[in-house]
């Protein structure tokens, strides 16, 4: 049990132990790299106490920048175990991407222009600005990478291609489109997540063989979106992307307004075509968001705390705003003793220790937490704040939660866990670190 007082050095040790100097590892053994929005939480969390370290940690996060604008969603540092690894990726045989430094060669949700713009607001003038003209240029080529490559239809919602993008690698939605991959390409890789969490906690083989298999065919194609898109079973309009995606391109227009800088009209159109069209993602009969299939057009309609993810993006009907709450705020589903779980208590897919199929993260807590000040709703923010801090309290910082008794689960001294910590601490007025 850790007092609320040791809370925050606790953090903070926590994210100096996976400290590689200008970044920041999720947690020894397991995720011994960078990670694309790991590094943005964990950028939040830092600047709070040392705003040009966490400005360091946004920076290093453009080393692994391609030539066409992409971020990948992990950048590879020398001489640590993985099971996919530079040789699984094989990135440095792409044109285009970065050869001193071998990457993924998918991206994650683009939390990138949000932290950057967050950081930001905690430093001096004089190197704030130094950093804004460093990352602006940089997110343009990210935001416009997403479009020219991830907008297939044109309609500003964009496509994900593999669940790793999505950072809710075996969210139920995704798993039920994953059938469709032909796994038994993948038995040449051996898992080591094992060694390290405990078999229940993870995905099963079953899926493990399937993320494996779909990687290696984005790898067949060198990963050009077009190709795959075209010719991968897996395409998806995922509501977490999409949505983020809205609160990102608003902190690039506020980075670039502060610098006088010029956004080009067209990708402003794109902007505002991606924030109308969440709305279509909607699903009237059952009240909520999902994702859709992008191969049959279908929204996939397996319930998940994804749902909520358009509160924080603001982009809600009053209607649409309450049938959220509704669900939101039932014990049988979201509301249970420690809020909130990825996947409703009482859906076939509920597994309480399980990955992406049942736990609460925090990061997805950090987001329904500020989606619900958003909507006007301060003192329930409040109460899952504290409820989410109690949590770490409890459990330590652990990568995930039971949401039925506060247990942790997963990796520990996980990196993002001691970042929104931190942030969320400052936010109930605790003092800084
Ligand atoms: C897992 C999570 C992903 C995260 C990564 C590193 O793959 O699903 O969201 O970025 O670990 O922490």
């Amino acid at each position: 049990m850790i007092t609320k007082t040791s809370l925050l050095d606790e953090a903070r040790d926590i994210l100096a132990k996976n400290d590689h100097g200008d970044w920041t590892q999720p947690t020894a053994g397991l995720y011994p790299h960078q990670w694309l929005w790991d590094s943005c939480f964990i950028a939040m969390g830092a600047s709070h106490y040392d705003p040009m370290r966490a400005s360091r940690e946004i920076l290093s996060l453009f080393r692994g920048q391609w030539r066409n604008g992409m971020l990948p969603h992990i950048i590879f540092s020398e001489g640590q175990k993985y099971s996919y690894g530079p040789s699984f990726w094989d990135s440095k045989s792409i044109k285009g991407a970065p050869h001193n430094i071998a990457t993924s060669g998918i991206t994650q949700p683009p939390v990138v222009a949000i932290a950057a713009w967050e950081v930001a607001q905690t430093m001096p003038e004089k190197q704030r600005k130094n950093f804004l003209e460093k990352v602006c240029p940089r997110l343009v080529a990210y935001h416009k990478w997403i479009y020219n490559e991830r907008d297939p239809e044109g309609s500003g919602l964009t496509v994900l291609m593999h669940p790793w993008e999505t950072g809710l690698d075996n969210t139920p939605p995704w798993m039920y489109v994953m059938k469709r991959v032909e796994a038994h390409r993948s038995t040449q890789y051996k898992r080591i997540d094992t060694d390290f969490v405990s078999k229940e906690e993870r995905p099963t083989d079953e899926e493990h063989k399937e993320l494996v298999a779909l990687a290696l065919l984005h790898r067949k194609y060198g990963y050009d979106s077009k190709k795959i898109i075209e010719n991968s079973p897996v395409v998806v309009q995922d509501i977490v992307f999409n949505s983020i995606l809205v609160e990102a391109n608003s902190a690039l227009i506020k980075i670039a307004r502060e610098l006088d800088k010029h956004i080009p009209g067209k990708l402003l159109v794109k902007f505002r075509q991606t924030k109308e069209a969440i709305n279509t993602l909607w699903d009237e009969e059952t009240g909520q968001f999902y994702s859709r299939d992008f191969k049959t057009g279908k929204l996939l309609n397996i319930p998940t705390s994804s749902t909520f993810l358009p509160l924080y993006s603001g982009t809600v009907s009053e209607h649409q705003k309450e049938k959220l709450l509704e669900l939101l705020f039932d014990p049988h589903k979201y509301w249970t003793q420690d809020p909130v779980p990825t996947v409703p208590a009482d859906s076939v897919y509920f597994k309480p220790r399980c990955y992406w199929q049942g736990p609460v993260w925090i990061n997805m807590n950090w987001f329904i937490i500020k989606g619900l000040k958003r909507a006007g709703l301060k003192e329930d923010a409040q109460y899952l704040l504290e409820k989410t801090e109690q949590l770490i309290e409890q459990s330590g910082f652990r990568e995930y939660y039971c949401p039925l008794d506060g247990s942790g689960c997963g990796g520990g001294s996980f990196s993002w866990t001691a970042a929104l910590a931190i942030d969320l601490c400052s936010a109930t007025g605790h003092s800084r670190p």
